[in-house]
C-alpha cells in the first residue's frame, strides 16, 4: 500500500462522507448493514469483498443511483439524499466520473461520442479534443469511431474508463475497471487511476476491485464483509 497524502483542511468538506448507510433490495434483507467511509481529497482507496458482498450496491449508493433506505452521503459537504433527484443528478453529473462495471456506453454512439457527451453536458469546451487524449491515456484512440458492439469486452471496458476520467471531476468511482483486463492493461489501469491522486489536481478515487495487485497502487484498503467496511 502507498502512502496518503490526505489533504483536506479543518473547514473544508471531504470529497465523499458516507455514514451508516443501510439499503436492502428485498425486505427483511440488508445488503448494506451499516456503511460509513470517507474519502480524503488526494487519495485512492479500494473496497474489496466476494462476488455478492455489495460492492456495486454500495458505490451505486454513493453516486445517488440508488437511495438507501437510512443512512447520508455527503458530496462536498452536500448530503445528496436529502435533495432532488434533478438536484442528485446534477451533482453525479459535475462531480463524479464513474466506470461501471458493465461499460455503460450508450450503444448508438462511438467511443468518442459517448465521451463528448458528458463533455458537452458539462459546456466544457474542446470536447472532441479532451475526448481523444482521454481514449489516447487508455490506450483505445484508434477505436474513436467505433460503437460499443464493435469493440471486445475489454476495449469497451477501457472507453468507459475514458470516459470516466475525461472530465476532471473531483471524485472518480470505479467499479471492477480491470475486470475484463489482461495483466498488462490492468497494471495501466492501476496506474491511471493512481496518476488522478498525484497530479496535483486535489481529486479521489474510490476502486471496486477483486485483483490482488490493486493493492500496490492504494493508500488503504476496506474490505465489504456482512454488509459492512472493515478497514484492512
Ligand atoms: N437489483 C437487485 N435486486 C435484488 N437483489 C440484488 C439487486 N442487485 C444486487 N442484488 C443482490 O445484492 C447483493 C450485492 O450485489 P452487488 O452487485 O452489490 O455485489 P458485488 O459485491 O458488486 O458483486 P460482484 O463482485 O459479483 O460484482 C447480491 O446478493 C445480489 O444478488
Ligand atoms: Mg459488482
Amino acid at each position: 500500500m502507498l502512502t496518503s497524502k490526505r489533504q483536506d483542511l479543518e473547514g473544508v468538506a471531504h470529497p465523499l462522507k458516507a455514514n451508516d448507510l443501510h439499503l436492502s433490495y428485498v425486505k427483511g434483507d440488508e445488503v448494506l448493514t451499516g456503511v460509513d467511509l470517507v474519502l480524503h481529497t488526494g487519495e485512492l482507496i479500494l473496497v474489496r469483498g466476494v462476488s455478492g458482498s455489495g460492492k456495486t450496491t454500495l458505490l451505486n449508493v454513493l453516486s445517488g443511483l440508488l437511495s438507501p433506505s437510512r443512512g447520508t452521503v455527503c458530496i462536498n459537504g452536500v448530503d445528496i439524499t436529502k435533495v432532488s433527484e434533478s438536484q442528485r443528478d446534477a451533482i453525479r453529473l459535475h462531480e463524479m466520473g464513474m466506470v461501471f462495471q458493465h461499460h455503460g456506453l450508450v450503444p448508438d454512439f462511438t467511443a468518442r461520442e459517448n465521451i463528448e457527451l458528458v463533455l458537452r453536458a458539462r459546456e466544457i469546451k474542446n470536447s472532441a479534443a479532451i475526448a481523444m487524449g482521454a481514449l489516447e491515456e487508455v490506450g483505445v484512440a484508434e477505436l474513436a469511431d467505433r460503437r460499443p458492439a464493435e469493440m471486445s469486452g475489454g476495449q469497451a471496458q477501457r472507453v468507459g474508463i475514458a470516459r470516466a476520467i475525461a472530465g476532471g471531476h473531483r471524485i472518480v468511482l470505479a467499479d471492477e475497471p480491470t475486470g475484463q483486463l489482461d495483466r498488462a492493461n490492468t497494471d495501466m489501469i492501476f496506474k491511471v487511476l493512481r496518476h488522478i491522486v498525484t497530479d496535483g489536481a486535489d481529486r479521489a478515487v474510490l476502486l471496486s476491485s477483486h485483483d490482488p495487485r490493486a493493492c500496490d497502487y492504494v493508500d488503504r484498503v476496506l474490505d465489504m464483509e456482512d454488509g459492512v467496511l472493515e478497514e484492512v
